[in-house]
This record gives C-alpha cells, sequence and structure tokens, in this order.
C-alpha cells in the first residue's frame, strides 16, 4: 500500500517542482488582460450582471435547472454550483456556447474532503499532521472533480475553530494558525497545482472569510467580534497561506465580524484582500449571504444589499439575485459605478482565462468512468484515513487486537454505518461505496473468528431496548469493539451542540459492557471534540478515527490489528467540560496564571484548567523518546534565524512514526503573547530501537507576530522553545533575539 501512496507522493513533489514556472505562465498569459477589456468593451451592463451571478443546480440529479438554459444562451448566467456529471455540464455548456460573446461557464461544487472517493473529514485529515497526504487528497478530489465536469471546488475550508460546539470544526485543521495554514497551503496545492488548467486539476476557494469559525457561543452563523490584532495573528495567516499557494477565489463568510457582515466589508475584502495582500482573483459570497444583508440590519432593502457588497469589494453573488437584478438601477442612480462591475467582471473573467475554459470549454466524456473510485484513490483514501486516528488510550497495550481472536463482538449503530462514516460535505460519495468498520473487520480477519455484530443503540441512543443483545454479544465472546460518537449529520454545517458528551445514553452503553469484565476498546467516530472523561477515565483504549470516509472501515481495522501503527495527533483541544471552552493551548498566561496554591488565581473552583487531551497527544503502539535538545546558537539577530535540534528514539519493539513537534514562547511583548506557539513539526518513521535527530529552523517569519498596529515585527528579547511530542511536554532549551 505505501508504495501507492509514496509513488503519488514524488509525482506531485514533481508537479510542485514545476510551480513556479508554470504558474507564473498561467497567471500572466500574454494579452489575457487586453483580451478580457476587448470582452467587457462588447458586453451589455445585463451580460456584466449575469457574469456576478451564480445558481444552483439540481443537486439531486447534478443537471441545469430549465431556466439556466435560457439564461446562459443569452449570457445571462456566469456560473452554477452543484451541476455536475460530465454530461450534465457539457449540457449547459453547449447552450452557453450559443450566447452572443461565447463565454465559458463556471461549475462550482463543494468538494471538501473528496469527490466521490471520500477521504477524512478535514478535521481528521489535520490530525495526520501530513500536509502531503492533504495534497494528495486534494489533488485526486481535483482529477475527480475535473472529470466530472467540476472546475471550481468551494474549499480548503481554512476557519481556524477554538470552539467544539461549533459544528463546522469538522471541516478545518482544528485550533492551531501554524497547522492551519500549512494544510490551507497544502490543500490549494494539490486542487490547483501549477496549472489549473489542466483536467486534473481545479479552481480552489478559500473560504469562509473571515473568522466564521469564531461564532459566539460556538452556535453557526452567529456574531463574531474579535480585535484586529487577533485577526491578523490568529485567523487570517491560513487565508494568506492559501493565498500564498495561489488560490484564486475565496468565498466572504456570513458572519458579521465587529459590526460589519463580511460580504460587505471593504476592509477586509478591499484593504486586506486588494490593497494588502494584491490577490487578484474574484470572491464569491456564501448562499444568499448577499440576502442576508438585510437580517443583519446592515442593508435597508435588496438594492442597499447589492450596493453595499458591491462596493466592499464582491464580486459574485451565490443564489440571490440583489446584484443582477438591482446593477441596472443603481447604475443609474449612480449608487454604484460602471467601472465597480467591470472590475468585478474582470477578476472573474481572468480566472475564467486561467482555467483554460476559453480555449477548451468542454470536459472529455471518457475520463469519468475511469477516473472516479479508481483503485489508487481508493487506496489512497485508506492509507491517509489510518494516518489520521489518533490513540488516545491504549493501558497494557489492549491493542492491537490479535488476528486469531476466536470470537469477536462489534457493538455500535456506527459500526454499521456506510453513510456516517463518509462524514458532513461528503461531495458525490456514495455510501454503497463505503467500507464500514464491521465489513473492515470482517475484510480483516479469517474464517476462523466468529464475529457477533450489535448496534445497542443507534447514535441519538435515545432507545436502550437494544442493550441486553449488546451485551450478550459481549459476554459471549473474547473482545469487543465498541464504536461510539456522532452521527455524520450532528457536525457540519447548521450541527453545532450546546453539549459535547457522547450523544444520548451511549455512556451508559459503555458502563454496561465494562461491568461485564470483558475486555473492550473503544473505536470514535465523530466531527468534534468530544467530553468522554468516563472513558478517559475507565476505558482500556480508545482509538479517535473521526469520520474516516470511503475506505474509512478497513482502515480502521489496519490499526485494530496492527497492520498499521496509529500516529495521528489530535489538531484541535479535547476540553473536560463544556464550561472550559474556549479552551486552546496557545493561550496568554493572564496576570494571575494558574496556582494551585493560591485561591486568587486564574481557574475554576469544580475543573482544571487542563483539557482531558491536549493539542497534539497521540499515542502510538510504540514508544518514543526524545533527548539531546541543542540550538544553533544563543543568541540571533531580529532577522536571523537558528536550527533547534533533539534526538528522536524508537524505544519500543516495532516501527512506529512519532509527530515531532517544535513550540516556541516568546516571554515579553510589545503585546502579550502565547505561552505556547507551534512552530514546526515533522513525522519521523523509526524501526525499533532507531534513533535519529531532527532539526528544525526557527526563522523570523517564525519569530514575529503583528504588533499593536498590526504590523509584522520580530522584537529583541527572551524565548523559550520545545521539541516535544504533544504542545504538554518537551525538552525545553532557550535563546535571546538581541
Ligand atoms: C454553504 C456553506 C459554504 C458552501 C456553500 C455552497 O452554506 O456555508 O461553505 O460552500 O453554501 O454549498
Amino acid at each position: 500500500m505505501r508504495q501507492i501512496f509514496s509513488r503519488i507522493v514524488s509525482f506531485i513533489l514533481l508537479t510542485s517542482l514545476l510551480t513556479t514556472t508554470l504558474v507564473a505562465q498561467r497567471r500572466n498569459q500574454p494579452n489575457v488582460e487586453a483580451k478580457i477589456n476587448a470582452l467587457i468593451a462588447r458586453m451589455t451592463l445585463a451580460e456584466k450582471l449575469g457574469q456576478l451571478q451564480q445558481l444552483d443546480g439540481d443537486f439531486p440529479t447534478g443537471a441545469g435547472r430549465p431556466e439556466h438554459f435560457e439564461m446562459v444562451k443569452k449570457g445571462l448566467l456566469g456560473s452554477t454550483l452543484n451541476v455536475r456529471g460530465a454530461k450534465n455540464v457539457n449540457e449547459l455548456q453547449r447552450a452557453a456556447m450559443q450566447s452572443r460573446l461565447k463565454i465559458p461557464h463556471l461549475f462550482a461544487f463543494d468538494v471538501i474532503h473528496g469527490y466521490r472517493t471520500i477521504f477524512p473529514v478535514p478535521l481528521g485529515e489535520a490530525a495526520s499532521f501530513d500536509p502531503k497526504a492533504a495534497e494528495m487528497s486534494s489533488y485526486i478530489a481535483a482529477k475527480e472533480s475535473r472529470a466530472a465536469g467540476v472546475a471550481w471546488t468551494f474549499a480548503p475550508m481554512v476557519d481556524i475553530a477554538r470552539d467544539p460546539r461549533w459544528g463546522r470544526i469538522v471541516e478545518g485543521a482544528g485550533e492551531d494558525t501554524y497547522l492551519g495554514a500549512q494544510f490551507a497551503a497544502a490543500r490549494v496545492r494539490g486542487f490547483q497545482g501549477p496549472d489549473y488548467s489542466r483536467p486534473d486539476r481545479v479552481l480552489a476557494c478559500a473560504k469562509h472569510w473571515v473568522a466564521y469559525g469564531a461564532a459566539q457561543a460556538g452556535r453557526d452563523y452567529n456574531t463574531t467580534d474579535i480585535s484586529e490584532n487577533t485577526l491578523y495573528n490568529v485567523y487570517f495567516p491560513p487565508f494568506k497561506a492559501a493565498k500564498d499557494a495561489g488560490v484564486d477565489t475565496f468565498m466572504s463568510s456570513f458572519n458579521s465580524l465587529n459590526g460589519i457582515p463580511a460580504t460587505a466589508d471593504r476592509w477586509t475584502l478591499t484593504d486586506v484582500l486588494r490593497n494588502q495582500w494584491k490577490f487578484d482573483g474574484f470572491v464569491v459570497s456564501d448562499y444568499t449571504s448577499v440576502m442576508e444583508l438585510v437580517n443583519h440590519g446592515y442593508a435597508r432593502d435588496e438594492a442597499d444589499a447589492a450596493q453595499l457588497a458591491l462596493n466592499a469589494g464582491l464580486d459574485m453573488e451565490m443564489v440571490s439575485r440583489f446584484m443582477n437584478q438591482n446593477g441596472e438601477k443603481l447604475v443609474k442612480e449612480k449608487k454604484l459605478s460602471m467601472a465597480t462591475i467591470d472590475e468585478a467582471v474582470r477578476r472573474i473573467l481572468r480566472i475564467k482565462f486561467r482555467l483554460g475554459l476559453f480555449d477548451n470549454p468542454y470536459t472529455d466524456e471518457s475520463l469519468e468512468a475511469k477516473t472516479l473510485l479508481a483503485p489508487e484513490h481508493r487506496k489512497a483514501a485508506r492509507e491517509i484515513a489510518a494516518e489520521s486516528f489518533v490513540l488516545l488510550k491504549n493501558d497494557n497495550q489492549t491493542l492491537p487486537v490479535r488476528k486469531n481472536v476466536k470470537e469477536l463482538a462489534v457493538v455500535g449503530a456506527l459500526a454499521d454505518s456506510k453513510e456516517d462514516i463518509l462524514g458532513s460535505w461528503n461531495g458525490d460519495g456514495k455510501a454503497a461505496d463505503a467500507v464500514t468498520v464491521l465489513e473492515g473487520i470482517k475484510n480483516k480477519l479469517g474464517p476462523n473468528t466468529k464475529i457477533r455484530y450489535a448496534p445497542g443503540c443507534d447514535a441519538k441512543c435515545e432507545d436502550t431496548s437494544g442493550f441486553d443483545k449488546a451485551l450478550d454479544a459481549v459476554r459471549d465472546s473474547d473482545f469487543t469493539i465498541l464504536v461510539l460518537g456522532e452521527s455524520a449529520g450532528m457536525s457540519g454545517e447548521a450541527s453545532s451542540r450546546s453539549d459535547i458528551d457522547l450523544p444520548g445514553r451511549q455512556l451508559e452503553l459503555v458502563r454496561a459492557v465494562a461491568k461485564t469484565g470483558k475486555p473492550y476498546a473503544v473505536v470514535l467516530m465523530n466531527g468534534r471534540p468530544l467530553t468522554i472523561n468516563w472513558l478517559a477515565e475507565n476505558s482500556p483504549a480508545i482509538l479517535e478515527t473521526w469520520f474516516a470516509g470511503t475506505e474509512g472501515g478497513n482502515a480502521v481495522a489496519d490499526v485494530l490489528f496492527g497492520d498499521v501503527n496509529p500516529s495521528g495527533k489530535l489538531p484541535v483541544t479535547f476540553p473536560r467540560s463544556v464550561g472550559q471552552i474556549p479552551l486552546f493551548y496557545n493561550q496568554p498566561s493572564t496576570g494571575r496564571p494558574f496556582d494551585a496554591n493560591n485561591k486568587y488565581t486564574s481557574k475554576y473552583l469544580d475543573v482544571p484548567n487542563t483539557p482531558l487531551y491536549p493539542f497534539g497527544y497521540g499515542l502510538s503502539y510504540t514508544k518514543f523518546q526524545i533527548s539531546n535538545l541543542r540550538l544553533s546558537a544563543k543568541q540571533i539577530a531580529p532577522n536571523g534565524s537558528l536550527t533547534v535540534t533533539a534526538d528522536v528514539e524508537n524505544t519500543g519493539a516495532r516501527e512506529g512514526t512519532e509527530v515531532v513537534q517544535l513550540y516556541i514562547r516568546d516571554l515579553v511583548g510589545s503585546i502579550v503573547r502565547p505561552v505556547k506557539e507551534l512552530k514546526g513539526f515533522e513525522r519521523v518513521t523509526l524501526k525499533a530501537g532507531e534513533k535519529r535527530a531532527v532539526t528544525f529552523t526557527l526563522k523570523p517569519e517564525q519569530l514575529g507576530f503583528y504588533n499593536a498596529q498590526n504590523k509584522f515585527v520580530v522584537e529583541p528579547g527572551d524565548f523559550r522553545v520545545w521539541v516535544g511530542q504533544s504542545s504538554a511536554d518537551g525538552l525545553e532549551g532557550s535563546f535571546t533575539v538581541k
């Protein structure tokens, strides 16, 4: 299996070597700007407003709606979402080619973690701490998408999320800015490659711009109110990383940010994106978020909403039609200039040229059948899923389970759910393609193992009538795999939870299984951290598998029975209690940092400050030791850099992979700095007994931050540095910036 993985990775490395030259060529095609301006000069206002409009196709069939055909023939609709499948796409594109100016239509779809081959949900994939895996899964998703006629994906979602009540935490890379930036760039590289006009690449979209994950109370679509300085230091960097990786569209978010709805925020849409970052792609609204400016109480009516959005710097309106239907009136009333409309059209046409749609608007229909769900895609999905799992607990080497186990019970409805294992936002994934945990276990074990399956209860687990049957299976078996957690629908969009315990009465089921005294292990399927305190205290083994995708069941079996040694690390903190939220590792100290011997310090009366499981934590079937930390210098200049090296040894009995992590602390700053910040990580695979030196380089871009004036600075002063296996441990060193 690994040779498939490494072959595709080396292919990616080769293509990325081409990045600079080809990107430069594609981005600066000769006389494209002249072609765009010539087109704009010929377009009517109605045709221009048509390019600023995206409408929603028929999701179940993937076909364009009848009214879409009429509009594109007249050049009055520039893009649709959810129209997909090469035949459907070519049919609507042919209609567009009948228009006066033959401006190609742009087809978009939410390909978040796979098109037809579904990979682990992004939060799970982030747990691999393997950006190359994310680049590969995004590349495979791009190949499948483009073969199905989709040229634009609304991904990667790069929202930092520090509140696990928020259902969309499942869609991103978790709480950490540095990790989020690495995955943002990797996913953009995977989707777009060096030249996204190629038939195996798609246009990517950094979303949701911006700070959507900071929704107050973790309630989706809720208000966000955070300082500009926190935006620059925490929420912007993954978007900037996506932009620097070449992403050519952004999507504005639903939320209001510091009183201004993001879909009409001139500061973020124009000052930051255009003037500071020099972004030359286009910004699409989220689904009806232009219309929602009225609900926010920011726009008086449709026309007001349209001019606020366009004048702020939004370019394309998704689904609602305020810009399209009020543009002409607004121009007449001089509330909107033709120059503003032309600039929005220019940005959209520029990307359609970069996509190569003017040269070739159609999709080769022979590609789809042989590309979707190709065997090598499934193999990659299985390998990446196994890398995403986090071993949270494994007392007395409960796991891996012996393959010659005679009688095995598998309990839990999630163990046999083809729908749930695909997770939310699962593209065009088909439940029928999915391998469940139960199927994966059956595929793994021979005919000599008797497997008993009992659901116990469904994911909601309000009805316990199935408990007895499940407990009978447990009592009659030598070992039990207990699959618990959330249904796919309990996370994702519009799926926030105020309580993040195991749903319903699942805990009663676990306690009853434990009471039988028979050995068991818990497999978690979930889209967010859960407050699993009882499990952490009492269950012998816990494997976090998130929603592992089409090959999820096989990947779970690979890890459960030891063919793969788990290596994942938590990309997000697991709190003990929802009352601790927001709880994330890289918080400032406060003036009264926790002191167990002093009542008057920052703590609760009823719960420790520490998390149940910290960011960066994850176990292995082997053991690793980090030693001999050494720095290349004790002092560096503000523009200098230094290397930090430590030895990593596999002190256990089997090969394994450790994610070695580098953290820093800037002890004194012109604004208070976090007590720890991730600034490097490396996956190190070692044979039993093998030791290797791992070296990180700290440069100004890792040591600096945005100061109170939102200027990036590296300030002189003392730093701590750690090399460890999570955010809660590590060998400590120090250095000074002179
Ligand atoms: C949804 C989501 C966004 C998605 C869009 C199109 O509401 O917020 O992430 O890309 O609509 O489906």
